[in-house]
């Protein structure tokens, strides 16, 4: 399976995407879409960022009954994304309906993946408010298990928790993995971080980064850095 980095495009509007786009002359990085700029810009930005050439993981984190959320992927999988996402919380029905919403007409789909619990979750709130008595890695565990029986190509966790998912569910199930660092870069608000080397060592299949590449002074540099350390 090909390693990738994908850049999150967290900006807050159209004309920030593409100056920060624009300076990327020589490679064309994944990239990922997140709910603001979907909602605030509207699928017209994914076509014109399919359309520079650019693979689109669309992260709309999708969670409703099976046949709504069949028909919505539907209408995602038309833009020509190459891959989606979905709450494993959803069940397995819901999940399989998704896929099938994905295919389309000449029988390719984007990747689907599942987010198991969100890492904003504790434990204690999971247990106390959602009365889910089993541990946060249990959990994610079950679902990432669900995910697979789904019929899906893998999940989005913390690179802690990509190790775990890999011993589950097996080394083709993909672990997409953010949270990433480098050793001697600020850490934000991200907590529970990983570098790009050892996010390689771990397994993870994709790494998705914000931050360390979009407010950097010299994105390109930083990027290719992280390519380096994660892919090469
Ligand atoms: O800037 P930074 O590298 O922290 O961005 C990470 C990206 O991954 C953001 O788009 C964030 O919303 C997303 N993400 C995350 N942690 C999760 C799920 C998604 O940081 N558990």
């Amino acid at each position: 399976m090909g390693k990738d980095v994908i850049i999150a495009l967290d900006f807050n509007g159209e004309d920030a995407v593409y100056g920060f786009l624009d300076k990327f002359r020589d490679e064309k990085p994944y990239v990922k879409i997140g709910m603001e700029l979907f909602y605030s810009a509207g699928p017209g930005i994914v076509r014109e960022i399919k359309r520079r050439g650019h693979k689109i993981f669309l992260d709309l984190k999708l969670h409703d009954i099976p046949t709504t959320v069949k028909k919505a992927m539907a209408v995602l999988s038309a833009l020509d994304v190459d891959m989606c996402n979905l709450h494993a919380a959803g069940t397995i029905e819901m999940m399989k309906a998704a896929i099938e919403g994905l295919v389309r007409a000449d029988g390719t789909r984007p990747k689907l993946i599942a987010v198991t619990q969100l890492t904003s979750t504790s434990e204690e709130r999971m247990q106390k408010e959602l009365l889910i008595s089993a541990t946060i890695s249990e959990t994610v565990v079950k679902y990432a298990q669900n995910a697979k029986e789904a019929g899906l190509d893998g999940v989005v966790c913390s690179p802690l928790e990509a190790e775990m998912v890999k011993a589950a569910c097996g080394k083709e199930f993909m672990t997409v993995t953010p949270g990433v660092r480098f050793a001697d870069s600020d850490k934000g608000d991200q907590v529970r971080i990983t570098t790009p080397a050892r996010a390689k060592e771990i397994g993870s299949d994709y790494i998705v980064v914000g931050r360390p590449i979009t407010e950097a002074e010299d994105p390109v540099k930083e990027y290719r850095r992280c390519i380096a350390e994660f892919v090469d």
